[in-house]
């Protein structure tokens, strides 16, 4: 049986692949520490899974919404957006969705025909390349020249006629670099002149660290806001991954188109999560601020801990999301692997800690791992990549 000719050039999420052989081994009985996923290890605030419950207890959670969401949804989410960018739009404007993810995979495919270029800057989050072929679009890989941000000069390198938007995501995944005020100006005023749509991923922009702050697109100039789509939801903030609620924010026509997709392709999000959600939006951002400080705490503990890895190089602390984006180009070669990729799968396998390989962000020298984790996982995580790296392991594996 054969696939469409457009699915066989899409690959599946590595990030999941790699948790997926992760837990083989813990089903086998393995001591494993996953550091390969991507989101919060803290339960849902009680409160926000109260405002479900009273959902489903007051008889509301059972129906079909609008297929873009609650306007209660639509509302809480827009007055969230002002209140930190300035940036005002009409509920009509949102788009809730089936998580970010999905809010991505419908955008792309309102806004671009076929052969239509995206640029996708690199390192950058491992969906978006995918997102694009999905809806017959084409990436146009940006590798930073310098760091993990990209320059005008960088973007300059690879536009062309066929460029329709440019993803820009900061915090970063998988790096945890914020771009400032004045780089993400620079490349708002470039997208305008030459009439590229910016896609602002911003859905890590409540979690940084040691007093860095996230500029959002929509916080520039008007110009710049009313050609930027942006992207965000309540999984990171939250600890929400489960309930499944995202959104877009876009220039009325997008919006619009997006909304015909959803009616066709999922209907509303579930119900039950809009509820939460609501009450996620409207909160004073106080459980956010507990998880954000723990996060903090763990990445000032772990980073000078990996930092001092013979042949792991991390060029700078990161600000923000929960990643450590480390370069093991040098300890690769020292221990004589042939790639980053069979160092981390040997890592899994000898010490039981799983991180995923760069390849998938489009840095094959990296490892990605995330410190969303009990910190005392991440501290014996540390030991047990030292320990491997040095050469003065105890494999872990196998049930000991
Ligand atoms: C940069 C980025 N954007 C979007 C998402 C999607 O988040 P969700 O679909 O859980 O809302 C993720 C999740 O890992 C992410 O890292």
């Amino acid at each position: 049986m054969q696939v469409s000719n457009r699915l066989a050039k899409v690959n599946p999420s590595a990030t999941l692949a790699m948790s997926q052989k992760t837990n083989e081994l813990k089903a086998a009985g393995a001591d494993v520490i996953n550091l390969t996923m991507g989101q919060p290890d803290f339960e849902t605030p009680k409160f926000i899974e109260q405002a479900a419950i009273d959902s489903i207890n007051a008889g509301q959670a059972s129906f079909y919404t609008q297929a873009t969401g609650l306007p209660e949804l639509r509302t809480a989410i827009s007055h969230r957006i002002e209140r930190r960018t300035g940036y005002h739009y009409d509920a009509s404007q949102i788009v809730a969705t089936n998580g970010a993810k999905f809010a991505l995979y419908c955008l792309f495919n309102a806004i671009l025909n076929p052969g239509d270029g995206v640029i996708v800057p690199t390192p950058g989050w491992v969906s978006y390349v995918e997102q694009v072929r999905l809806a017959g679009g084409v990436p146009q890989a940006a590798p930073a020249s310098d760091g993990f941000k990209v320059t005008v000069d960088d973007l300059d390198r690879v536009v062309n006629d066929h460029t329709k938007a440019i993803i820009i995501n900061s915090p970063q995944n998988p790096s945890g670099t914020i771009y400032n005020k004045q780089e993400l100006t620079l490349i708002g005023n470039w997208a305008l002149r030459h009439n590229i749509m910016i896609v602002s991923d911003e859905i890590y922009s409540d979690l940084v660290y040691n007093g860095a702050k996230a500029t959002s697109m929509l916080s520039l100039d008007p110009a710049i806001s009313a050609n930027t789509i942006l992207i965000g939801g309540v999984s990171k903030s939250f600890a929400m991954t489960g309930w499944r609620i995202g959104y877009a924010a876009a220039p009325a026509p997008v919006a619009k188109a997006m909304a015909t997709i959803c009616s066709h392709a999922t209907g509303n999000p579930a119900a039950v999560s809009q509820y939460a959600a609501i009450t996620a939006f409207n909160s004073d951002g106080s459980s956010t601020e507990k998880m954000r400080q723990a996060f903090e705490d763990r990445l000032n503990t772990i980073y000078p801990l990996f930092n001092r890895i013979p042949g792991f190089k991390l060029a700078e602390k990161p600000t923000g999301a929960f990643y450590l984006f480390i370069n093991v180009k040098d300890a690769v070669t020292n221990l004589g692997y042939d790639s980053a990729d069979s160092f981390a799968m040997d890592l899994l396998e000898k010490t039981g800690v799983a991180v995923v390989p760069g390849r998938a962000f489009g840095n094959p020298n990296y490892i990605r791992l995330s410190y969303a984790a009990a910190k005392d996982n991440l501290l014996e995580a540390a030991k047990r990549i030292e320990d491997f790296v040095t050469g003065s392991s105890t494999p872990h594996t196998a049930n000991d």
